[in-house]
């Protein structure tokens, strides 16, 4: 049994595989592949490892249908059209639960980062700026104490909700198809409308799935409901706020800041505004980067791979209705 993985994923994942028997391609090369080389790939292997936001539409999909399983290595699954794969009868697999803190960390170091100016007060010392000290001068804003306001309360945001509550003191609000009781309650969060949570909260940050719904759902008029003093975070997805009308509302003053782990384009170009505009923060898409995370994920997807090569049932699985046809 043959898997094909299009970029280099940490030991843990490609022990557990070899030791499971399955031999592995990996692509290993600086340059990524395009659409048809994975193709190519994947029409030689029974198994696919989709490292990335590569898309995997229903033409890749029909062409490759005799993949036994496809493992990303994400949680998200964004890139994938789920609905063609399950009529295919090809499970897919993801990486939940292992990268939740680290995602969250990143989160609550981008409202650190842009509340203090951080970022841009280094690149102040670097180039030789410093200069003169008043007390007037380079202020950020406080976070103690302040409102979070949080879309999507999932695992993610919620871990993020207990760090601000806890380290921060911040009260929690989130916006959310259902309730999240258990965050209600630990956190002392309370669930509302989404223009009640862009008009009272401090600092926005977003954790929600892209979806139909989601993508594009910020944007200059959801800005302007915001504080002018507020601050907005994404590490979900880039193409969930509007980025022109976003780059528009910083530099009106529309909203204070804002802190992004993810772009739309990825990889954000070197002249995008947004990396040189005082009060934004950009990093490049590094919520599940660290070393355990990674390790974790890559676990994760092998597991999904061993079982899906043995015609098990992915102990991940995304579209767990694909059993359902058989
Ligand atoms: C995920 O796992 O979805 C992260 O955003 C990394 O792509």
């Amino acid at each position: 049994m043959k898997v094909f993985i299009n970029k280099i994923i940490p030991q843990t994942g490609l022990k557990l595989l070899r030791e499971a028997g399955v031999e592995i391609t990996m692509w290993e090369d600086e340059r990524v592949l395009d659409r048809e080389e994975a193709l190519q790939f994947c029409l030689q292997h029974d198994a696919f490892l989709n490292v990335g936001q590569n898309g995997v539409d229903a033409d890749f999909l029909e062409k490759c249908k005799h993949l036994k399983v496809i493992a990303l290595h994400s949680v998200g699954f964004d890139n994938v059209d789920v609905e063609a794969a399950t009529r295919l009868g090809i499970p897919i697999g993801n990486t939940p639960g292992v990268l939740n803190k680290a995602t969250a960390e990143i989160a609550l170091l981008l409202m650190l980062t842009v509340s203090r100016k951080a970022l841009h007060l280094h690149k102040k010392i670097v180039e030789g700026a410093w200069g003169i000290s008043r007390p007037t001068m380079d202020l950020g804003v406080d976070l103690n104490g302040k409102t979070l306001g949080i879309v999507g309360l999932g695992r993610i945001g919620a871990e993020l909700g207990r760090m601000c509550r806890l380290a921060l003191g911040m009260n929690i609000i989130y916006y959310n198809r259902g309730t999240n009781p258990e965050a209600e309650r630990e956190l002392g969060a309370r669930r509302v409308e989404f223009d009640e949570l862009l008009a009272q909260s401090d600092v926005v940050s977003v954790h929600t799935a892209l979806t139909d719904q989601t993508r594009g759902m910020f944007g200059m008029e959801q800005f302007r409901k915001m504080k002018q003093s507020a601050i907005f975070i994404n590490t979900a997805r880039g193409a969930i706020h509007r980025e022109k009308e976003l780059i528009q509302a910083l530099e009106e003053g529309v909203i204070w800041g804002a802190g992004l782990d993810v772009t739309d384009p990825e990889p954000a170009h070197k002249d995008n505004p947004l990396l040189y505009i005082e009060n934004a923060v950009v990093f490049p898409h590094i919520g599940s980067a660290t070393e355990e995370t990674r390790r974790a994920m890559s676990r994760l997807a092998a597991e999904n791979i061993i079982a899906g090569l043995k015609g098990e049932k992915l102990p991940y699985p995304v579209n767990p209705e694909v059993y359902d046809k058989v």
